[in-house]
């Protein structure tokens, strides 16, 4: 969405990363398919950002990947609390538990590995914040499953949702992705329980708040 320049400009004048987070981007950068999926420098700083603000106790994440957005998250909140993230990938699992044990947040960190579809459902928790962030295609089946499970007040985000700018361009009946994310926006738009608004950043960031 911005230009390399004005990315850069951003960069130096936000938080760093610090180098824990650093070490791992470079790390899925190098040795990892698809690192791009990682949330990376600036949107690990908003997610730290809205821990702080929010002060959940309790958050989900539905897609772990490398576990960096869930180590900003975890470095926002505060001891005791904790943040339940959700990887179906076992071969992650090594590459999340190396950089969760050189945390000085792990404690705030509980891994499952396994199908957010079926995982969910045993949480028995209320959430304070949930970040949405796996299979597109499954974007409105999460927010089903979990909106029961968010406190009033609290707060969903959902990543991707511009889908790198498909969702304006005509869609391949082959491509359930986008159908997912078209799907799943109309839905938060249609519904009068929550406030919502969709951040350009990055590949779009939609916030949305339960009433
Ligand atoms: C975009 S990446 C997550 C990035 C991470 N949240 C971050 O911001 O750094 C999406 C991840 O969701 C995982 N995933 C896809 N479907 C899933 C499911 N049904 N349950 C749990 N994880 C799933 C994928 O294996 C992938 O690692």
């Amino acid at each position: 969405m911005f230009t390399e320049e004005i990315e850069s400009y951003i960069l130096s004048h936000i938080d760093e990363e610090g180098d824990l987070l650093r070490a791992l981007n470079r790390d899925a950068n190098v040795n990892l398919l698809r690192p791009r999926m990682l949330s990376g420098h600036l949107q690990g700083r908003l997610l730290k950002l809205f821990c702080r603000m929010m002060r959940p106790q309790r958050v989900l994440e539905i897609g772990t990947y490398t576990g960096y957005a869930t180590l900003c998250m975890a470095e926002g909140m505060e001891t005791g609390a904790l943040v339940h993230t959700i990887e179906v990938n076992d071969e992650m699992e090594d590459f999340i538990r190396k950089y969760l044990s050189r945390s000085p947040h792990q404690a705030k960190v509980r891994l499952h590995i396994g199908d957010a579809m079926e995982i969910i459902p045993q949480l028995d928790e209320t959430f304070d914040m949930v970040f949405i962030d796996a299979d597109k295609r499954l974007y409105s089946a999460y927010y089903d499953l979990i909106f029961p499970k968010v406190r009033a007040g609290g707060l969903i985000l959902a990543d991707n949702t511009l889908w790198d700018g498909k969702v304006i361009e005509e869609v391949a009946p082959a491509d359930k992705q986008t159908q997912g994310i078209l799907h799943f926006n109309d839905k938060i738009k249609a519904d009068d329980r929550v406030e919502k608004v969709i951040l350009p950043m990055r590949d779009g960031l939609t916030l949305i708040w339960k009433k």
